[in-house]
């Protein structure tokens, strides 16, 4: 897996700038103020530092800006990377400033004078998430990362509180790897193998296979990998690090490794991104890890349908009628939507199964929704004021996009079918509010749950927040801080 970059915290000894490697940073003020160790970066490059700050092009400058001076005069680096931050500055000011310095950093060794910062954990995280690059299939690039040091003011104790930091750092990496691998490289039972090696962190793995979910009735899955010949599965992630007998919080994620359509085949162009369909099996999976890796106090229990949908002469069809775990039947309309149907089993077996106090789903499950919302929000269903308030405010404060969306009767009425129970598309309108109305037939009164609908924002064709383009690990912070401020015991 890609690990994030190795991060040293040391005493601030402004006299190892001029013979630092690879790249110095600085922080100074947005009115120029420099500190002890910008004035010596200062003088070693006979003046360049201060001649930057009393420019008009720093008068422009905003928190978390980034200005580089290539190849300063008396340094042994590279680069003299000039941040603008006020004292003041705001958790996610000092986060962007964090991810500025991770993208110059490429796969150079940074030095972070960062004695004046109040933040620095935020920093750190910035720095961290930003420096990510997935080149597991690149053969001619396998330079070595270079390492990151933090020169602070208290290093012993900021170690430790960046530790959680950097366990949600892991966690969001391992998402993103997990939804950048190709089908071919990430099928149901790789993905299944990945989780299966997290039982050393002290999650207890359950991988069910497709004779035990035929035995539990879960025939909604099973239609969507039946033209597969990757086997399909559910695979349990639990954490019990809250109250014994408390109930759990539960997670359930769309893990589609790769989306054709099925018989309902998709058009041509762009259907290599498909391979990104399992990004809400990805989260939940990153977010167990992240969970595990702080040993949260709070029990929580991760559950993801691992399944691949393939057109051949064993798939599901158009007009086909097939019977739930619950027991009611969906007439499939369109093989295309399969999202929902992988996660109505998942959603029912984990209440049936594990009484959960809430249930967050997340999925790649509509294309409307990115109609709707674009790349900056990820779309929140809920039937639950409460726990859908406190998500939507994790989300906030750790700058990942989300957005309440409506549900309601005349939304669920477009599911009703001649001859089954339901028929598994609503038609175009409100295409990502009748999915949601889908999953709701699946969730129990009184089990307070959302649905994530991550479609627009679990892998992005552009630079993104934290993350460079591709897999953005969107969700593993904020569902990891619902957890810390919500579920955990003291
Ligand atoms: N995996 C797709 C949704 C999707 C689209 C994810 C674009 C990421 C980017 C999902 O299974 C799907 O095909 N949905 C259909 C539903 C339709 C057939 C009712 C869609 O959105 O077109
Ligand atoms: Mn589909
Ligand atoms: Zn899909």
């Amino acid at each position: 897996m890609t690990s994030p970059v190795s991060v040293n915290f040391q005493d601030l000894d402004i006299d190892k700038i001029a013979g630092a490697e690879g790249r110095v940073a600085v922080i100074v003020t947005p009115d120029g103020k420099l500190d002890a160790a910008a004035r010596r970066a200062n003088k070693l490059t006979k003046g360049a530092l201060a001649r930057l700050v009393e420019s008009e092009a720093w008068e422009k400058k905003k928190a978390g800006d980034l200005v580089t001076i290539a190849w300063p005069t008396g340094m042994a680096a590279e680069a003299l990377d000039v941040i603008c931050l006020p004292r003041s500055a705001k958790p996610d000011e000092v986060r962007k400033a964090g991810v500025a310095l991770g993208k110059a950093k490429g796969k150079s060794a940074l030095l972070v004078l960062a004695g004046q910062v109040r933040r620095p954990v935020d920093l750190t995280l910035g720095i961290v998430l930003r420096a990510y690059e997935f080149t597991t299939h690149k053969t001619a690039d396998k330079k070595e990362d270079g390492d990151v040091t933090l020169m602070v003011a208290k290093p012993g104790e900021i170690k430790s509180e960046a530790a959680a930091a950097l366990a949600v750092a892991e966690g969001v990496f391992f998402t993103r790897d997990l939804v950048s691998e190709p089908a071919n490289h990430l099928t149901t039972t790789e993905f299944a193998n990945r989780i299966a090696a997290m039982k050393d962190l002290g999650l207890k793995i359950t991988i069910l296979e497709e004779d035990e979910l035929k035995k539990k009735g879960m025939d909604l899955l099973l239609s969507v990998g039946h033209g597969s010949a990757s086997p399909s599965k559910v695979a349990v992630m639990e954490w019990k690090g809250g109250k014994k007998g408390d109930a759990p919080l539960a997670l359930i994620g769309k893990g589609v490794v790769f989306d054709t359509g099925g018989i309902s085949l998709k058009p041509a162009a762009g259907m290599e991104d498909m391979t990104m369909d399992m990004g809400g099996a990805g989260v939940v999976a990153g977010a167990m890890r992240a969970i595990a890796l702080r040993k949260a106090k709070a029990n929580v229990v991760g559950l993801v349908g691992l399944v691949e949908n393939m057109p051949s002469d064993r798939a599901t069809r158009p007009g086909d009628v097939v019977t739930s775990m619950k027991g009611d039947t969906v007439e499939i309309i369109n093989t295309d939507a399969e999202g929902r149907l992988v996660l109505a089993d998942v959603l029912w077996y984990a209440q049936e199964r594990y009484k959960p106090s809430g249930m967050i789903n997340l999925a790649t499950l509509t294309g409307a929704i990115i109609v709707a919302l674009g790349h900056e929000n990820a779309g929140v269903f809920s039937n639950d004021d409460t726990i859908s308030r406190n998500f939507i405010k994790a989300a906030e404060s750790e700058g990942e996009g989300a957005w309440r969306m409506p549900m309601g009767k005349a939304y669920d009425d477009m599911l009703k079918s001649q001859i089954a129970d339901m028929k598994n598309v609503g038609g175009r309108s409100g295409g990502s509010i009748t999915a949601a109305q889908f999953l709701q037939r699946f969730v129990k009164e009184d089990c307070p749950w959302i649905h994530l609908d991550i479609a627009g924002v679990a892998s992005v064709k552009a630079d993104t927040k934290y993350a460079p383009k591709g897999a953005t690990g969107w969700g593993v912070m904020a569902l990891n801080r619902l957890v810390a401020d919500c579920y955990e015991d003291g």
